[in-house]
């Protein structure tokens, strides 16, 4: 073989043992009308928990955790990597921490989620190393609006952008290295809840400056684009200044705290999209930020001021393409109405974080059932006093047997999740032939918590997997069919408990008599967490 040929060939078959192996990297795909994370090119489920801050900082404090994690038949953790203890010299890496996770991961039969704690973490910059932190000239803070350094790098420095991006890229590479195979870790959160403290923006000299030139002509031509279809508070603020396409932020958007938001956001996003992008280089794995909500009636900068906020949606899309998910930490009560804000146009849900409370499970049924959710993870999993006790757990051990169903038919439209409380109780949807009412376990006049005065939240998930055949999988819900044909009548043929055993459906009891109401209703009582095979007809 010629010498030229040789190389082209070797270059060839280099090239495609690297698509393949890009090919099976853990990676989003849309498919039908949901998009599911491929793991080893299967749809996989984040049945997760994260880890309170300090904890993956020692193997030791790690130990007893494990088996914690386990018992609640998480099958993954989300776990952060920190850069102070990963670079605690400048150009000199520690992966042992990360190591550590990775092992006991996989003994564990677990996956990882991985928190970069780079140049933010929840605003602050506390996770930066001491060489960074202690180099003020070299590595600059942001100013508040009285000139103020505050312990927020500037996302207006290119050193800092540096310094992080550096790091970023070693701790890709290393996951490269460790487990391009094995694929145990399989999503990387990019910084931690973003977003400046003290103002809206940073007052830095590069800032001010910043602020004084055009609008970027990425954002105007993403607004352009998208003119249709951007969220309201940025078309209202648009609008109102006369839609211009060019000019500097405040003749663009006006003058206010909305448009010092906007600038922030832009300039935090187009940083993270420049470390994102430059780790994906190195090792291609779906990335996300994560999002500190903003307190109705709170101003920007007494919340986190421009991270990924639902009415900044835009700009985190025009500023980070390499991100793939913004989304949210849930730790206010109304879930419902941030998942709605989190996929709007068909965006996909991943929950990184949610208050770890005893209404977890039946969250996580309606999450996976109605969003069509890629994530579910209570924070701080891991204080966990009970875990053979806890909700999250009960309910994963179910999403972890009906996970095959959900992946399979959810691309079809065919998963429904209900989330009941005693101020919603009741709820009905359409599914094919039949219309399905499901109400909250304490609506029964016999159920032992009717007369309760507080109603813990229930919820359940149903999956019809032929136009005559459900599966009914979740925690205190009241099921009922009814024809979806005005003119015709449902009834039950038969219900069966029962779980899936590697994936095959093993029946237990026939559900029957008091257990289905003398054949009106699918009953999982509350506090028991099951699953319930469903077939009908109609009359
Ligand atoms: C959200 C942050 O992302 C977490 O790291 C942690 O600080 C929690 N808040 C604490 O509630």
């Amino acid at each position: 073989m010629n010498k030229a040929l040789f190389l082209s060939v070797a270059v060839l078959c280099c090239a495609s043992e690297l698509s393949a192996q890009t090919a099976s990297l853990p990676r989003l795909v849309k498919t039908g009308v949901s998009t599911q994370l491929l793991v080893d090119n299967k749809p996989y489920l984040v049945l997760g928990g994260e880890l309170g801050n300090s904890s993956a900082s020692s193997n030791d404090y790690m130990r007893p955790v494990w088996p914690k994690l386990r018992q609640m038949n998480m099958n993954t953790v989300i776990a952060p990597v920190y850069w102070e203890l990963m670079e605690p010299v400048e150009g000199q890496f520690d992966f042992s921490l990360l190591d550590s996770l990775i092992t006991n991961a996989r003994l564990n039969d677990m996956k990882l989620v991985l928190l970069w704690f780079g140049s933010w973490k929840n605003s602050m910059s506390c996770y930066a190393p001491a060489w960074v932190k202690t180099d003020v000239k070299r590595f600059p803070r942001s100013l508040n609006r009285d000139g103020v350094p505050q312990e927020i790098l500037s996302p207006f420095s290119k050193d800092n952008l540096d310094a992080d991006k550096k790091a970023f890229v070693a701790l890709m590479r290393h996951i490269r290295e460790a487990d391009d195979r094995q694929h145990t870790v399989i999503t990387i959160q990019v910084e931690n809840e973003i977003g400046m403290l003290g103002s809206a923006r940073s007052y830095d000299e590069a800032a001010n400056a910043a602020f004084g030139r055009p609008v970027p002509r990425e954002l105007l031509a993403y607004l352009q684009k998208n003119k249709d279809n951007l969220t309201p508070q940025l078309d209202s603020l648009w609008k109102i200044n006369g839609f211009k396409t060019s000019g500097n932020w405040e003749a663009v958007f006006g003058k206010g705290l909305a448009t010092d938001e906007m600038f922030i956001a832009w300039n935090y996003a187009r940083y993270v999209n420049e470390i994102a992008a430059a780790g994906k280089a190195v090792y291609d794995l779906p990335m996300y930020v994560n999002t500190a909500l903003n307190r109705a009636g709170w101003r920007p900068g007494v919340y986190p001021s421009g991270g990924p906020v639902p009415h900044l949606r835009d700009i985190w899309k025009a500023g980070a393409p390499a991100i793939d998910l913004l989304a949210p930490d849930i730790y206010f009560p109304d879930l419902q109405h941030w998942c709605d804000l989190y996929t709007r146009s068909a965006a996909p849900l991943f929950i990184p974080e949610i208050h770890f409370e005893k209404d977890d499970g039946a969250k996580a049924f309606f999450a996976f059932g109605h969003y069509d959710c890629l994530s579910f993870s209570p924070f701080s999993i891991e204080s966990a006093e009970h875990p053979e006790n806890e909700p999250i757990g009960k309910a994963y051990r179910v999403l972890r047997e009906v996970s095959p169903l959900i992946v399979k038919y959810r691309p079809e439209g065919k998963v429904s999740g209900f989330l009941l409380s005693k101020d919603s109780s009741s709820q009905t949807v359409t599914v094919g032939d039949y219309r399905i009412t499901v109400k909250h376990d304490f609506t029964l006049p016999w159920s032992p918590g009717s007369r309760e005065g507080q109603w813990p939240l229930t919820g359940c998930l149903i999956i019809a997997v032929s136009p005559d055949e459900f599966f009914v999988a979740g925690t205190g819900s009241v099921v009922r069919f009814a024809s979806a044909d005005p003119g015709k009548c449902a009834g039950l043929l038969s219900v069966d408990e029962g779980d899936f055993e590697d994936g095959r459906w093993v029946p237990g009891r026939r559900m029957n008599g008091d257990q289905d109401n003398q054949g009106r209703d699918i009953r999982i009582p509350m506090n028991e967490y099951g699953i319930q095979r469903v077939k009908l007809y109609q009359y």
